[in-house]
């Protein structure tokens, strides 16, 4: 596996997802925010893995409650794009593992 080629295509994916949460958020009447989390580095490009695999098992904990949040609204059409996008964000999660030798985690949802 290429890793920085398959990281390139993650970024751009990535950028979607902030654009399609962005209009969710904007259709529910919300104001997306603009303030980003830390970003945990590192001099250890292993390490800098771990962190990312890290994320995107958290993040796909957020989204599944998500989508059972958008399904309890009656939100099918949230619901939808989000499923498209866990499954890339699933994609990520297991490109990562792999790169690092490890099994894929089991995000789980989050509460
Ligand atoms: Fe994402
Ligand atoms: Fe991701």
């Amino acid at each position: 596996m290429n890793i920085a080629d398959e990281l390139a295509v993650h970024a751009k994916e990535e950028l979607d997802h902030a654009l399609a949460i962005a209009n969710h958020v904007d259709y529910l009447g919300g104001m997306p925010s603009v303030k980003p989390k830390p970003v945990k580095t590192s001099e250890k490009a292993e390490e800098m893995l771990q962190f990312d695999l890290d994320n995107e098992t958290q993040t796909i904990r957020e989204y599944r409650r998500r989508v059972k949040q958008a399904e309890t609204l009656n939100e099918y059409s949230i619901a939808e794009s989000l499923r498209g996008i866990l499954v890339q964000e699933q994609d990520h999660l297991i490109a990562l593992a792999t790169a690092l030798g490890i099994d894929a985690p089991n995000p789980g949802i989050a509460d």
